[in-house]
């Protein structure tokens, strides 16, 4: 059983006030998310641009969630090691993007951070296979990445579930996370197909009644989920 059992709740700072981000980052933390999810985008592998290392070097003294780096960027391995300097705790490549995928994954471990791959809606599974040793997170995007705030693909959902048995064979824990349009009418889907990691950006920083209650509302709708 090598599941990670909890589930934790990621916020993307995509979604906050790119002129409070240290401040979102802490509230984010103050209430009780245990990831805080960053979207670094370049322009090329998707059309948006975000953030760099300088970034999260800059918010990291805010926050002592779990930086969980998500590279959509062409050749990540150029960049990785910036931003576990930076202060990654975890950094995630798109297997789309990476050439050298099984030595970009090691090269983090080596670093000392947690390593993680991500797989596009229209990407098979079986791009995990010789890999999965040196994996500790999978992320499997539930949009197609670029934007926050779009609707959640439910064609994912059999994924989910198949890359969770993937992981049950494994010989360590790996962290199964989702991303893209979580919501609280969403996340239950993806639990019970086995996801322990749920990033959040719009349902978060953008919920009416604050990130706190977004955050809450996440766990209430898991915890009733049938
Ligand atoms: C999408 C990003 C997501 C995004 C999620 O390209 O990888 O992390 O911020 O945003 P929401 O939760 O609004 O779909
Ligand atoms: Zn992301």
């Amino acid at each position: 059983m090598s599941l990670c059992p909890n589930v934790v709740i990621a916020p993307s700072i995509l979604s906050a006030d790119f002129g409070r981000l240290a401040a979102e980052a802490a509230e984010a933390e103050s209430a009780g998310a245990e990831y805080l999810h960053v979207d670094v985008m370049d322009g090329q592998f998707v059309p948006n641009i975000t953030m760099g290392p300088a970034i999260v070097k800059a918010i990291r003294p805010a926050s002592r969630a779990f930086f969980d780096v998500h590279l959509m960027v062409l050749t990540p391995e150029r960049i990785a090691d910036e931003f576990v300097k930076a202060g990654a705790d975890g950094v995630t490549v798109q297997v789309e993007a990476c050439v050298h995928l099984q030595r970009t994954l090691r090269h983090i471990k080596d670093l000392g951070a947690a390593a993680g791959v991500a797989l596009n809606p229209a990407t098979p599974p079986d791009f995990l296979e010789y890999v999965l040793d040196v994996v500790d997170l999978v992320l499997v995007m539930t949009v197609n990445p670029g934007f926050g705030g779009q609707s959640f693909l439910p064609l994912t959902v059999p994924k989910i579930e198949r890359i969770r048995e993937m992981i049950l064979r494994a010989d360590h824990p790996i962290r199964l996370e989702v991303d893209g349009g979580i919501t609280a009418e969403t996340a239950p889907l993806a639990t019970e197909a086995g996801a322990t990691a749920l990033v959040a950006g719009t349902s978060v920083y953008g919920y009416r009644g604050g990130v706190a209650a977004g955050i809450e509302a996440l766990r209430q709708a898991i915890r009733t989920a049938p």
